[in-house]
């Protein structure tokens, strides 16, 4: 197999967390015999400084000639204690979402037996737990008019969506479901918002052609709760873009830690893959952050790629590292626990040498 890959690190620990995937990314060439291109690319804060663009031309173009996207982590706190900042880091995330029509952001969550001990909930709370967050991602109150009024002490974010952005994403959940458990969850807030009874409208409609497939309904209040009190219900949940954006980070630490869960973003242009945390400033530079995350969405583009084989052994060397022990401090057991780069040299010597 032959690609072109682009690179973008980011901010934070994203270069630490992107150089680990790289390494692993490289065991997998040398084990398969394929040949990937590298094409790194500034974004967020880094770009900011760099171009005054937090996602500049020529990230783009570097984006839309790849066949995927590895992206690190966007932000910096210096930009989050100032409101009145008019250029931002996480606005070359959304840009580059929108700009390559990315409007499916696919979560999964997985529990690992020996990291149960971890999670918030109870053992017992979280055993057959595997559900997938299907988020919408280009649309909603995140790309919605905003603005000020009344001098600026008043402000407005609109929330829209169209029936063709429902209809595309409903889709692909029935999809992603018809390979999985066959269950389908609508999060909305139907009983109040115009935009969630366009979308129970729209899912409905399209679950006509998926009949093999279940479909029930949840607001988000609802379903905030059920994530905590049986998380093991769910199969497939599908939602707009900000109510997916706070379940995913809900539905993450039921597995123990948000460091372990990886994402992919498909749409019209080049896919995305990303983990689904931040870019955790108070570790940037400190060789402690947990890498794995990143390593499974470098998982999940192989899957793209249809390569199973590759994002097997990935994904079996992360769950033999968990279940050995070797892990970061953020789930490690252990007085003295492994660091960034000793994870990802674990996880390659498992690919290389196995
Ligand atoms: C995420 C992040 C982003 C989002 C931020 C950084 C803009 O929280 O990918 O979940 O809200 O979508
Ligand atoms: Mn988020």
């Amino acid at each position: 197999m032959k690609k072109r890959v682009a690179v973008l690190p980011g901010d934070g620990i994203g270069p630490e967390i992107i150089e680990q995937s790289i390494k692993v990314l490289k065991a997998i060439e040398n084990r398969f015999g394929h040949q990937f291109e590298l094409v790194y690319g500034d974004i967020g804060a880094c770009a900011i400084d760099k171009y005054s663009d937090p996602y500049p031309e020529l990230t783009h173009k570097i984006c839309l000639e790849s066949d995927a996207i590895l992206f690190g982590a966007i932000g910096d706190p210096k930009y989050d204690n100032d409101p009145k900042a008019r250029i931002r880091p996480e606005q070359g995330l959304l840009k580059m979402r929108k700009e390559l029509g990315l409007y499916a952001n696919i979560r999964p969550v997985q529990i690992y037996k020996s990291l149960s001990h971890r999670s918030p909930l109870k053992e017992e709370k979280i055993e057959g737990v595997d559900l997938v967050v299907v988020r919408e991602l280009t649309g909603g109150i995140y790309f919605g008019e905003k603005g000020r009024k009344n001098g600026g002490r008043e402000a407005f974010d609109n929330c829209t969506y169209s029936d063709y952005e429902v209809e595309r994403i409903a889709r692909l959940a029935f999809e992603l479901a018809a390979k999985r458990k066959k269950r389908v969850t609508l999060v909305d807030k139907a009983n109040v918002l115009e935009t969630s009874r366009l979308w129970r409208e729209v899912v409905t409609e399209v679950h006509k052609e998926y009949s093999d497939i279940s479909l029930d309904y949840l607001f988000v209040d609802n379903a905030a709760m059920q994530l905590v009190t049986n998380p093991a219900k769910f199969d497939v949940i599908l939602t707009e873009n900000m109510f997916g954006d706070i379940l995913s980070d809900e539905a993450s630490v039921l597995s123990g830690s948000i460091g372990l869960l990886s994402s992919a973003s498909f749409g019209e242009k080049s896919p995305l893959f990303e983990p689904i945390h931040g870019s955790y400033p108070q570790a940037a530079g400190k060789n402690i952050a947990n890498p794995i995350a990143t390593i499974l969405s470098l998982a999940m583009m192989f899957e793209y790629f249809n390569a199973t084989d590759e994002a097997k052994i990935i994904r079996e060397a992360c769950a033999w590292i968990i279940e050995k022990g070797y892990l970061t401090e953020d789930l490690s057991d252990k007085k003295i626990s492994c660091s960034t780069s000793e994870t990802g040299d674990y996880i390659v010597n498992y690919i290389s040498l196995l």
